[in-house]
C-alpha cells in the first residue's frame, strides 16, 4: 500500500481516504464520495477496512463485530473506490498480537469526555490506527463522519499537534428516514428494538426545541431527556451531554448553537448520535 502511495504521490496524483471498520453502508458511501469530489478525476479514493481491537474495551463487541467482506467489495466497487485496502491483526500489530501495541499515539484533552469517559481506552486505539493508516496511505485528505463527532475532532486534534501532512475532512450525519443515524452496530437490534432506536433522534429534535425560544437549563433539558429515554422499555441512558462544539466543554444554560451527545443502549446495542441545536 506504502509503495503504491508513494509511487502516486511522486505522479503528483492525490489521495482521498476513508478509514472504516466494514460492514459499509450509505454513511460510508457518503464519506466516498465526499473523498472522490476532493481529489477530482485524476485523483485516487482509498477505502480501509481494519476492525482494531485496540479501540474495543473488555466486554465490548469486538468478536461479534459485523463482517460482511464480499458485500464490502461490491459496494466500493459501485462506488468507483480505486482501492480496497483490508489488513490483517499481523499486519497491523506485528508483535502485539494479543490486541496490545507498544507504541500508542495518545491525545489528552478531547478524548476525557463523553465517549473517553464511557471508553476509556477507545480513543487511544481510534488515534493509534489511525495514524498507522495514514502513515500507510500517505493521503492528502481524508474523510471522517460527524456521526462520530468526538472521534472527528480528536483526530483534527491529533493532524495538528503532529503535523501531519493530511487534511481532514468532516462529512455529515447519513440517517435512515424516521431519523436514526445508519450504523454498523444498528444490525445488532430485533424489530421492535429498532423501532425504539429512534429515541436518539428524538432527543436531539426535543433539544432543539427546547433552546429555540433562549437559552434553558442543562440540568434540566438532562431530566426531559432521560424521560424521553425511559419511556421506550429496551432503551437505557448511557449519558447525554451538552457541550461547546470544537472544545467538548459542557455548556450550562444551553443554547442555539451548541452542541449535544448522547449514548443510549438499546437493549444489549449502545448507540451514540449528536447533533448541533442550530
Ligand atoms: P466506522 O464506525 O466504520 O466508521 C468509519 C467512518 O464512517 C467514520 O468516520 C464514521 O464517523 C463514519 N460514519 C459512520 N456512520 C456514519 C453515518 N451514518 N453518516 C456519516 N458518516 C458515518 O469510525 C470508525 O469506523 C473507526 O473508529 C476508524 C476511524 C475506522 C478507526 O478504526
Amino acid at each position: 500500500m506504502q509503495r503504491l502511495a508513494w509511487r502516486w504521490r511522486r505522479r503528483g496524483v492525490p489521495i482521498g481516504f476513508v478509514p472504516t471498520m466494514g460492514y459499509l453502508h450509505a454513511g460510508h458511501v457518503s464519506l466516498m464520495n465526499r473523498a472522490r469530489r476532493h481529489v477530482r478525476g485524476a485523483g485516487k479514493v482509498v477505502v480501509s477496512i481494519y476492525v482494531n481491537p485496540t479501540q474495543f474495551g473488555p466486554g465490548e463487541d469486538f468478536a461479534r463485530y459485523p463482517r460482511d467482506l464480499k458485500r464490502d467489495e461490491k459496494l466500493c466497487r459501485t462506488a468507483g473506490v480505486d482501492v480496497l485496502f483490508v489488513l490483517s491483526d499481523r499486519e497491523m500489530y506485528p508483535d502485539d498480537e494479543t490486541g496490545d501495541a507498544s507504541t500508542y499515539v495518545v491525545e489528552e484533552k478531547l478524548s476525557r469526555g463523553l465517549e473517553g469517559a464511557a471508553r476509556p481506552t477507545h480513543f487511544r486505539g481510534v488515534t493509534t490506527v489511525v495514524a498507522k493508516l495514514f502513515n500507510l496511505v500517505l493521503p492528502n485528505a481524508a474523510v471522517f463522519g460527524a456521526k462520530d463527532y468526538q472521534q472527528a475532532l480528536i483526530v483534527n486534534r491529533m493532524v495538528r499537534d503532529l503535523h501531519f501532512p493530511v487534511r481532514i475532512q468532516v462529512a455529515p450525519t447519513w440517517r435512515e428516514p424516521d431519523g436514526l443515524a445508519i450504523s454498523s452496530r444498528n444490525k445488532y437490534l430485533s424489530a421492535e428494538e429498532r423501532r425504539q432506536a429512534v429515541v436518539l433522534w428524538e432527543a436531539i429534535q426535543l433539544a432543539r426545541r427546547s433552546v429555540r425560544d433562549g437559552p434553558v437549563s442543562a440540568a434540566r433539558l438532562k431530566r426531559q431527556v432521560a424521560r424521553l429515554v425511559r419511556a421506550k422499555p429496551a432503551a437505557r441512558l448511557d449519558y447525554v451531554e451538552f457541550i461547546a462544539p470544537g472544545t467538548l466543554q459542557p455548556v450550562r444554560p444551553v443554547k442555539r448553537g451548541d452542541q449535544m451527545a448522547l449514548a443510549v443502549f438499546i437493549g444489549k446495542t449502545r448507540l451514540i448520535d449528536n447533533g448541533r441545536l442550530a
